[in-house]
C-alpha cells in the first residue's frame, strides 16, 4: 500500500473470498465496551502480551550472564508500560533529550540507559553524561565532537558499526546498511577504538542495527557473529577490551496472518553458537549481549481501536473511519500491513460481519490521500458505527503520531491480567494543541469550546 492508491498485494478483491483472521488479546464484547467508554480512537495495551514478550526475551538469553535489553522507548514511550517490562531487567534505549526526560521522570539511571542518538546536540550528550547513561557513538567525528563540547570521554562508551554493502537477513531478504544514515564504517570504527583506548576509555561497546522487522530466526546470530568477529580483531588488534555486544532492535513480529513469528529461544541459541565460536577462542573473556527492542517487546501487545463514521462509495469503496494516519503512520508511511477486525456496532453487536466480506478501502479523514489504513482489502462486512480494531501497533505506532489538521493525539488504555483496564495517557485536548500559542496571548490558551 502507497500514497496512491496501489492495491495492498495480500488482498484478494473477490468477494466470494474469505476474510483472513487473526486473533487479538481482547473479546468484542470488552472492546464494544471500552468504546463507549472511552472516546474513539484510542490504544489498548495488552499486559499478559507485554509479560510474554518479555520473559520470552530473558529466557532466550539466560545464558549470557551479562544479557540486557535496553527496551527503546520511541516504540511506546509510556511509563505504565515501561514499568511492566522493567520487572523483567529491562534498561531503557533513548534517542533524545526528551527520551532521556522520561528515563529520569521514571527514576532511571547511570546504567540502565543506553544512549543511541544520531545528529546528537551537544545538550543532548551533556544531558546522557550527566544521567550516567551509556554512549553509542553514531559516528567516528562525535569522539571529538563530546570531547569539545562536553568533556572527557566516560570509562565506557559504545560504537554504532554500519558495515555497509548489503546485509542478508531472514527469508532471503537484503536490507542495505550502505544506504542507511546511522554507523560508521569498519574502518572508522578501528580508529575510534584506537582512539578511546589512547583517551583512556577502558571498555569499548559494539552496537549494529541493520535490518528491520526481519522474520525467520537468522538475523541476530548473523549480526552476532559479524560484530563478534570485529570485536576479537580489536582485541587483538589494539588490546582493546570489547565489554558489550548490542544487537539493537530489528527482530520482527507477525504483522500478516499467514506471518510465522520469530521464534526468540531459537535466535538466542543461534547467538548463543555464534558466541561459543567466536568470543570463547578469541581470549576475550566475558562479553555481555545487550538487545534494543522496541517492536518484539510492544508491537503485537496493541492495537488501535477506531469507529466507522461514513461508507462512500465512488470509484472505490471506502470504509471512513475516526482515526488517521496521524494516530498510526506506518501504512502511509512504509506501505505497512495491519491487520483488521470488524467489530459490530451497538446497534447490532450480534450481526456475523464474516457472512457478508467485501472489499474495502479504509481511510482516515486527514486532508492528505495517502492518509488510509488499508487499500482493496477483503474485509468482514463493515457498516457505520461498527468499530475496526487494527492490530499491532503497538510498537511505533502512537508515538509516531502528529498533528497536522489539529488532529489530537488519542488516549491509551491498558487491559490488565485481572481484566481491568487502567487510563494511562488522556486524549489531547484542545488547550493542549493551543499551549504553544500562549506567546501570543489568552485568545488562544482560554477554554472555548467543551470537549467531544
Ligand atoms: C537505535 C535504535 N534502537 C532500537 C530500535 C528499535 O527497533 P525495533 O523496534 O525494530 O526493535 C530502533 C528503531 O528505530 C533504533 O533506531
Amino acid at each position: 500500500m502507497n500514497a496512491a492508491h496501489t492495491p495492498d498485494p495480500s488482498a484478494t478483491p473477490d468477494a466470494q473470498a474469505v476474510p483472513a483472521t487473526k486473533p487479538l488479546f481482547a473479546t468484542q464484547d470488552q472492546v464494544r465496551a471500552l468504546a463507549e467508554q472511552y472516546p474513539t480512537p484510542f490504544h489498548l495495551y495488552d499486559e499478559a502480551t507485554l509479560r510474554a514478550q518479555a520473559q520470552a526475551l530473558a529466557d532466550a538469553f539466560a545464558w549470557n550472564p551479562g544479557f540486557r535489553e535496553y527496551y527503546a522507548v520511541k516504540a511506546c514511550p509510556n511509563p505504565a508500560i515501561i514499568d511492566i517490562l522493567r520487572e523483567y531487567g529491562c534498561g531503557l534505549d533513548c534517542a533524545t533529550g526528551t527520551e532521556l526526560e522520561l528515563a529520569e521522570r521514571m527514576g532511571v539511571s547511570g546504567a540502565d540507559i543506553m544512549f543511541s542518538s544520531n545528529q546528537t546536540p551537544a545538550a543532548d550528550f551533556a544531558y546522557a553524561t550527566r544521567l550516567g547513561a551509556t554512549i553509542n557513538f553514531d559516528d567516528l567525528g562525535h569522539i571529538a565532537y563530546y570531547e569539545r563540547e562536553v568533556g572527557p570521554l566516560p570509562r565506557e562508551v559504545s560504537l554504532r558499526v554500519n558495515p555497509g554493502g548489503d546485509f542478508e537477513g531472514a527469508n532471503g531478504l537484503f536490507d542495505r546498511p550502505q544506504d542507511a544514515k546511522f554507523g560508521m564504517p569498519v574502518a572508522d570504527v578501528h580508529k575510534a577504538a584506537a582512539l578511546l583506548a589512547q583517551a583512556g576509555v577502558e571498555r569499548i561497546g559494539l552496537h549494529a542495527l541493520l535490518c528491520s522487522n526481519t522474520l525467520g530466526n537468522t538475523y541476530y546470530p548473523r549480526l552476532a557473529r559479524e560484530l563478534f568477529q570485529l570485536a576479537a580483531d580489536l582485541h587483538r588488534e589494539l588490546g582493546v577490551r570489547v565489554s558489550f555486544v548490542n544487537l539493537s532492535g530489528g527482530v520482527g513480529i507477525a504483522y500478516r496472518p499467514e506471518d510465522a513469528a520469530p521464534d526468540i529461544a531459537v535466535i538466542g541459541a543461534g547467538v548463543r553458537q555464534a558466541y561459543e565460536e567466536v568470543i570463547v577462542p578469541s581470549g576475550l573473556g566475558e562479553v555481555s549481549i545487550y538487545t534494543e527492542l522496541g517492536r518484539f517487546m510492544t508491537g503485537p501487545a496493541g492495537c488501535l481501536v477506531t469507529r466507522v463514521l461514513h461508507l462512500k462509495r465512488t470509484y472505490y469503496d471506502y470504509v471512513g473511519v475516526d482515526a488517521c494516519m496521524a494516530d498510526l503512520m506506518r501504512p502511509a508511511l512504509y506501505g505497512a500491513y495491519h491487520h483488521i477486525t470488524v467489530v459490530p456496532g451497538r446497534d447490532d453487536p450480534a450481526r456475523d460481519p464474516l457472512a457478508h466480506p467485501g472489499v474495502y478501502t479504509v481511510v482516515g479523514g486527514l486532508c492528505e490521500n495517502n492518509d488510509r489504513f488499508a487499500n482493496d482489502r477483503l474485509l468482514p462486512e463493515v457498516q457505520a458505527g461498527d468499530l475496526l480494531v487494527i492490530h499491532d501497533t503497538g510498537a511505533h505506532g502512537r508515538s509516531m503520531g502528529f498533528q497536522y489538521n489539529g488532529k489530537l493525539r488519542h488516549a491509551e488504555l491498558l487491559l490488565r491480567t485481572d481484566g481491568s483496564v487502567r487510563l494511562i495517557r488522556r486524549a489531547e485536548t484542545p488547550q493542549d494543541y493551543f499551549a504553544t500559542l500562549d506567546v501570543l496571548g489568552d485568545a488562544y490558551t482560554a477554554p472555548l469550546r467543551p470537549q467531544a
